[in-house]
C-alpha cells in the first residue's frame, strides 16, 4: 500500500472544489423571472361558434404543417392566431400517413388483421419492408411501424364550454360516438391549473364518477400563478378535442410547442383504457422508468412498459417492466432548454415512442393527471419536479461509506470474516449488510438461531468497531402453523392488516418462507403493526437501517395460492405488453384488495408505501435519520429511501448500465441509488470487479453484493493488485465524502441531482445529449470510468471549460471533443471542473473515523483564475437539522490570488471543523509568499502543474479565513 498511499495522499492534497452558482443558488429562489406574456386562456370566450370553424377551413391545414406551424409563432399575435387556428383536423386520408406519423390502432400484443383493424374503423397498411414491419407481436421494446393506424378523422371527443376557474380554466370534453374499448366515459372534464409560473397541471376526469387516483399528497393550489411561462391552447367549441402547451419566449426567442395532440392518435378515455398522443418538440427524451437502455431514448419504435415486477433487468432496450414506476420524462429542446412532464397515475402502463418525434400514453386505470415543468435548465426542471413529489431524503453521514453484502454468508462467522479481511486490507467499509440467511425458516423478524449464530452480538461488535449494520426485510408475512407463536403473524392477523382476496379474505401468496400474507401499507395501521415489528427486533438486534425486498409485490404464485378470480380486473380488456402477458404474472391477484383501493390500482404503489411505513419506523424506533433501501419504486419514493438496480449481471454491460439507472433515478428524485458492484447474477472476473469498484465508489449507493453460490467478491477476496485498486478508489470517494454530503444536502433541500449527465451542466453542447459513460457529481467532477475489458486508454469528452485531471493535478483545456487519456488498471479517472472548490478530509476506513479528520480544500480555479463552493456539515444522524438549524454552512470564494472562506450559517458547534490544508490548482506563477490570515504560512509550488500547496495552521471553518498569495 506504500506507493498507493502516497498517492491517495497526493488526491487529498490535490483534490476539491464547488461552483460559486451552486452555493448562492442553495439560499437563492431557482425560477427564472421572465415574464412574457399573460396567457390566452384567461380570456377565453365562447363567440366562435364550430360553424365559424368550418366556414374559415381550418379543416383543411394538414395536420403537420399545423405543427411546423405552431413551432413558428413567435409574438403574442401568433399566439391569438394559433388559437383560432385550432383544431388542425384533417381528412380521413389512410393512404397519405408518412410512417413515422402513424398512430397505433391496434397496440394489442397479438396479431392484428385487416378486418379486425378495419372493424376499428382504422387504416389498415402492410409494411412493405424489414424495417416497417409491425413486430408487437414479438416480445421486446422495438415495435416497428404499425400496420393498423388511425386515420385522421378518427371520431373522438369533442371540445365543449370553457369556464375560467381561480386557477386556470375548465373545459368540457363530450363524445356521441363509443370506441372499440368497453365503456366510454362519455363526458370528461379537462381542468388546468396554472400552479406556479413555471408548473401547469392539466388533469382530465370523469366529473360524474370519481375514479381512482394516486394518494400523493402533491403541493395544493387556490389561484393561477400570475406570470405563466406557458400557454395552453384548446381546440375551439364543437370541435375535434385537442390541446397544446406552448413555451412562451421573449422576444427573439420563438415560442415552442412542447405538447400537441393535433393529429396524433385521439384521446380514448374509456374505463380501463386511456390514451393520450401527443407530438414531441425534440427527439432529446430521457426518464420514463424503470428501464433497462441507454439515457437517452430512442423514438425509433418503441414500447416501454411499467407495472411492477420482480424482475432480473436481463437485455437492455427490450422496454419490459422492471421493479419501479416512474411515469416521468424530462426533454430537451433546441437551444438548451429542457421541460418535464409527469403523469401522476400508478395504473399499468406503457408509453410507446415514435419517430415523428410523438409518444402514446396508455393507462387502464385512474384518470389523466399531467404535470408539465417549464424548466428551463434540466437542473430547474427536476428541481421542479421534486416539488411536486417530494425531494431526497437527507441520509446519515454513515450511509455515504461502502456497503458489503452477500446472498448466502452462513453464519455470523463467515459475515465477521469478511468485515475482518476488509479490515486487514485496510480496504474502507462502514456497513456490513445480511441478506435472507440470518433468518429462521426466512421468516422476518426472527433471530438467533443455532446455525446462523448470534447476530445481536455481531451488531454489537460492528458497533465497536465504528460500524454500521443492514438486514434484509421482505414484505411477505409467513402464515405456517407452528407450535411455538409467531408475533409477526399474529399480530397482523389481529390487527387486520393484510392485504384481502376479492372475496375479503387475507390473500395467500409465496415468496422464501413458503405461504405468506401481506401488509397493506396504504392501511393506516400497518404504520403501527410495521413500528412494533421493527421496535420488537431492533430490542433484540441493534440494526442501523433496513433493506427492503421483494416488494413489487413478488409472489412465487402467479395471483395466489388459489389462483384469481375472473372479472374484469384480473383480467382487463387490454393489457399492457407486461412480461408473463397477465397482470397477476409473478404478483398479487389485481382484484385483491387494499385499503386505499385495489391492486389494480395501488399494486405498483406497494414498494413506496412500504419505504413510508419502513422511513416511519426506523425513526420512531431509532430517533436518528432513517436510512431505507427498497427495490421497488415509484414516483415520491426519493423522499423516504433509496434504491438498488437490483438482480443485475456481472458483466461489462450491465457495469456500463448500472450508469443510466443512476442518472434515471437522480432525475427521479431518488438520489441515493447504486447498483451491485461486480454483479448480482454469475460469477464476476477479477478484472470486471476491478474496474467496477472503481466506478461504483462514485455511486451514490456504493454496495458490493453478489447471489446465493456465487464465488465471494468483496474486494479483499481478491488478489493484492485488486485490493491496492479497490483500496484507492475507495480512498478518493473517503475523501471527498465532505463534498458528496453537501450535494446530497442540496438534493434534499433544493432538488438538485447528485449525479447527474453531463448535460445538465452543459446543456447548449448538444454532443453531450447522448453521453452516459460520463458522469457528474454535482457540477464539480466528471467520472469516466473504464467500462470494457482489457481497455487502459479512454477517448474521454470534454466540454468546454477548464478541467483538471484529479490524479495529477494535470490542467486539461476542454475543447467540445474527445481525447485519449489514459486509464491504467489500478486507477479511475476523474476530473474536476475548472471554477469549484471542495471540501476534502482524510480517508479512514470508516466514516466515523474520518469525520475525526480535519478538512482541506481543493480549489480549482477557472479560465478567469475564480472559484466557489461551499461545505453542508452538522452531526451526520439527527432528523431533520436542515428544519432546526443544527448545521453549519461554509462558503468558499476564489480569485486570482486568494481563497477566503466565511461561514454563513453555525449552528452546529458540537464537534470543531478545522481545516488544515488548501490546494490551488491552475496557479499560472510561482507565489513570492503566502499568507494566511495575515500570517506568513508554509507552502509549496508545482510549476510542472501550476498547483500551489499551502499548509493551514489549523483554522475553525466557522471563523473567516483569508488566504492570499503574491
Ligand atoms: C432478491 C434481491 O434482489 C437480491 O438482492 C437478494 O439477494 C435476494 N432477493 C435474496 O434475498
Amino acid at each position: 500500500m506504500g506507493n498507493k498511499s502516497v498517492m491517495v495522499g497526493c488526491f487529498i492534497l490535490f483534490l476539491i472544489l464547488m461552483n460559486l452558482a451552486l452555493l448562492y443558488k442553495l439560499y437563492a429562489d431557482p425560477r427564472i423571472q421572465i415574464v412574457i406574456f399573460q396567457s390566452k386562456e384567461q380570456t377565453f370566450q365562447e363567440q366562435n361558434s364550430a360553424m365559424k370553424y368550418q366556414q374559415r377551413g381550418f379543416g383543411q391545414i394538414p395536420i403537420l404543417q399545423g405543427l411546423h406551424y405552431l413551432s413558428k409563432i413567435n409574438n403574442n399575435k401568433d399566439l391569438e392566431k394559433l388559437e383560432e387556428k385550432q383544431p388542425l383536423q384533417a381528412k380521413s386520408q389512410c393512404a397519405v400517413v408518412d410512417d413515422a406519423y402513424k398512430f397505433d390502432c391496434y397496440p394489442e400484443t397479438f396479431i392484428a388483421t385487416k378486418e379486425k383493424c378495419e372493424a376499428r374503423g382504422c387504416c389498415w397498411q402492410v409494411g412493405l419492408s424489414d424495417q416497417t414491419l409491425d413486430k408487437k407481436n414479438l416480445s421486446g421494446g422495438v415495435m416497428g411501424v404499425p400496420f393498423c393506424y388511425y386515420p385522421k378523422d378518427f371520431p373522438g371527443y369533442k371540445t365543449g364550454l370553457k369556464a375560467i376557474t381561480p386557477t386556470g380554466f375548465t373545459v368540457g370534453l363530450t363524445r356521441n360516438t363509443t370506441g372499440f374499448y368497453p365503456d366510454d366515459i362519455m363526458t370528461l372534464v379537462m381542468d388546468v391549473r396554472y400552479e406556479t409560473d413555471y408548473r401547469l397541471r392539466i388533469r382530465i376526469y370523469d366529473p360524474k364518477n370519481a375514479r381512482y387516483e394516486v394518494p400523493l399528497n402533491t403541493p395544493k393550489v387556490s389561484k393561477a400563478a400570475p406570470t405563466q411561462k406557458y400557454s395552453v391552447i384548446v381546440s375551439k367549441t364543437g370541435e375535434s378535442f385537442n390541446f397544446a402547451v406552448v413555451r412562451k419566449i421573449l422576444s427573439p426567442g420563438r415560442p415552442v410547442v412542447l405538447f400537441n395532440t393535433s393529429g396524433a392518435a385521439p384521446l380514448i378515455f374509456a374505463d380501463q383504457f386511456i390514451q393520450l398522443s401527443t407530438f414531441l418538440p425534440s427527439k432529446y427524451l430521457y426518464g420514463l422508468g424503470e428501464h433497462r437502455g441507454s439515457f437517452l431514448h430512442s423514438l425509433d419504435w418503441r414500447r416501454l412498459v411499467t407495472w411492477n415486477r420482480d424482475q432480473a433487468p436481463h437485455d437492455p432496450d427490450t422496454g419490459t417492466n422492471l421493479y419501479g414506476h416512474h411515469p416521468f420524462y424530462l426533454m430537451m429542446e433546441d437551444g438548451g432548454r429542457s421541460h418535464g412532464f409527469f403523469l401522476l397515475n400508478s395504473n399499468a402502463k406503457e408509453t410507446a415512442l415514435q419517430p415523428a418525434p410523438a409518444m402514446t400514453w396508455r393507462t387502464i386505470g385512474g384518470i389523466l393527471d399531467m404535470y408539465m415543468f417549464m424548466g428551463p435548465s434540466p437542473s430547474e426542471v427536476i428541481q421542479q419536479y421534486t416539488e411536486v413529489i417530494g425531494r431526497s431524503f437527507m441520509p446519515p453521514y454513515w450511509s455515504l461509506g461502502f456497503h458489503v453484502c452477500k446472498y448466502g454468508y452462513k453464519s455470523v462467522n463467515e459475515t465477521m470474516a469478511v468485515v475482518n479481511r476488509m479490515k486487514e486490507a485496510k480496504i474502507p467499509q462502514d456497513t456490513q449488510w445480511n441478506d435472507i440467511d440470518y433468518m429462521e425458516e426466512y421468516k422476518d423478524f426472527t433471530t438467533g438461531t443455532d446455525k446462523f449464530g448470534d447476530q445481536a452480538a455481531m451488531v454489537d461488535t460492528l458497533h465497536s468497531m465504528g460500524m454500521h449494520y443492514i438486514m434484509i426485510v421482505d414484505p411477505g408475512i409467513s402464515n405456517k402453523k407452528s407450535s411455538s407463536p409467531y408475533p409477526p403473524y399474529d399480530l397482523g392477523t389481529k390487527m387486520d392488516i393484510w392485504i384481502k382476496d376479492s372475496q375479503g379474505k387475507p390473500l395467500v401468496g409465496k415468496v422464501w418462507p413458503g405461504d405468506v400474507v401481506f401488509p397493506d401499507f396504504t392501511n393506516p395501521k400497518s404504520y403501527d403493526y410495521w413500528t412494533q415489528m421493527t421496535k420488537d427486533f431492533h430490542d433484540k438486534v441493534q440494526f442501523d437501517g433496513m433493506w427492503i425486498d421483494m416488494n413489487e409485490l413478488s409472489n412465487f404464485y402467479d395471483g395466489s395460492l388459489t389462483g384469481c378470480p375472473e372479472n374484469k380486473y384480473d383480467n382487463p380488456p387490454y393489457v399492457p405488453a407486461v412480461l408473463g402477458g397477465k397482470l397477476k404474472a409473478k404478483t398479487i391477484c389485481p382484484s385483491s384488495l387494499q385499503n386505499f383501493s385495489m391492486a389494480y390500482n395501488v399494486h405498483d404503489l406497494y414498494g413506496f408505501t412500504e419505504t413510508m411505513a419502513t422511513y416511519q419506523a426506523l425513526k420512531t424506533v431509532r430517533t436518528k435519520r432513517p436510512f431505507v433501501i427498497s427495490r421497488s419504486t415509484f414516483a415520491g419514493q426519493g423522499h423516504y429511501g433509496g434504491h438498488w438496480s437490483g438482480d443485475n449481471f456481472a458483466r461489462y454491460e450491465d457495469m456500463y448500465l448500472s450508469i443510466p439507472e443512476m442518472l434515471n433515478m437522480n432525475m427521479f428524485g431518488i438520489s441515493m441509488i447504486g447498483a451491485d458492484i461486480c454483479g448480482f447474477h454469475d460469477d464476476t472476473t477479477e478484472q470486471l470487479c476491478q474496474r467496477w469498484q472503481q466506478l461504483g465508489a462514485f455511486y451514490p449507493f456504493s454496495r458490493n453484493h453478489n447471489d446465493l453460490g456465487k464465488k465471494p467478491q468483496d474486494p479483499a477476496s481478491f488478489s493484492q493488485a485488486m485490493q491496492d485498486s479497490t483500496r484507492l478508489a475507495l480512498n478518493v470517494r473517503y475523501a471527498l465524502l465532505p463534498y458528496l454530503y453537501t450535494l446530497f444536502h442540496k438534493s434534499n433541500a433544493m432538488g438538485e441531482t447528485v449525479v447527474r449527465p453531463l448535460f445538465f451542466e452543459f446543456p447548449q453542447d448538444v454532443n453531450t445529449y447522448s453521453i452516459d459513460d460520463q458522469f457528474m457529481w454535482g457540477s464539480a467532477l466528471m467520472i469516466t470510468p473504464v467500462l470494457t475489458q482489457d481497455t487502459t486508454v479512454l477517448n474521454t469528452y470534454f466540454p468546454a471549460c477548464v478541467w483538471y485531471d484529479l490524479n495529477l493535478g494535470k490542467e486539461i483545456v476542454g475543447n467540445s471533443s474527445r481525447v485519449k487519456m489514459d486509464a491504467p488498471m489500478d486507477q479511475i479517472n476523474v476530473y474536476v471542473r475548472g471554477g469549484s472548490i471542495l471540501p476534502l478530509t482524510m480517508a479512514s476506513l470508516t466514516t466515523t473515523e474520518s469525520r475525526k479528520n480535519n478538512f482541506k480544500l481543493l480549489v480549482a480555479l477557472n479560465g478567469t483564475g475564480q472559484a466557489n463552493g461551499g461545505l453542508f456539515w452538522d452531526d451526520g444522524e439527527t432528523i431533520g437539522t436542515h428544519e432546526s438549524g443544527a448545521f453549519n454552512m461554509i462558503m468558499f470564494t476564489a480569485g486570482r490570488n486568494f481563497v477566503s472562506s466565511e461561514a454563513m450559517k453555525a449552528g452546529y458547534t458540537a464537534e470543531r471543523m478545522l481545516l488544515d490544508s488548501l490546494f490551488v490548482y491552475g496557479v499560472e506563477a510561482a507565489p513570492k509568499s503566502v499568507t494566511v490570515n495575515s500570517k506568513a504560512a508554509q507552502y509549496q509550488y508545482s510549476p510542472q502543474y501550476k498547483s500551489l500547496n499551502v499548509k493551514i495552521p489549523l483554522v475553525d471553518l466557522l471563523k473567516p479565513l483569508s488566504v492570499k498569495w503574491m
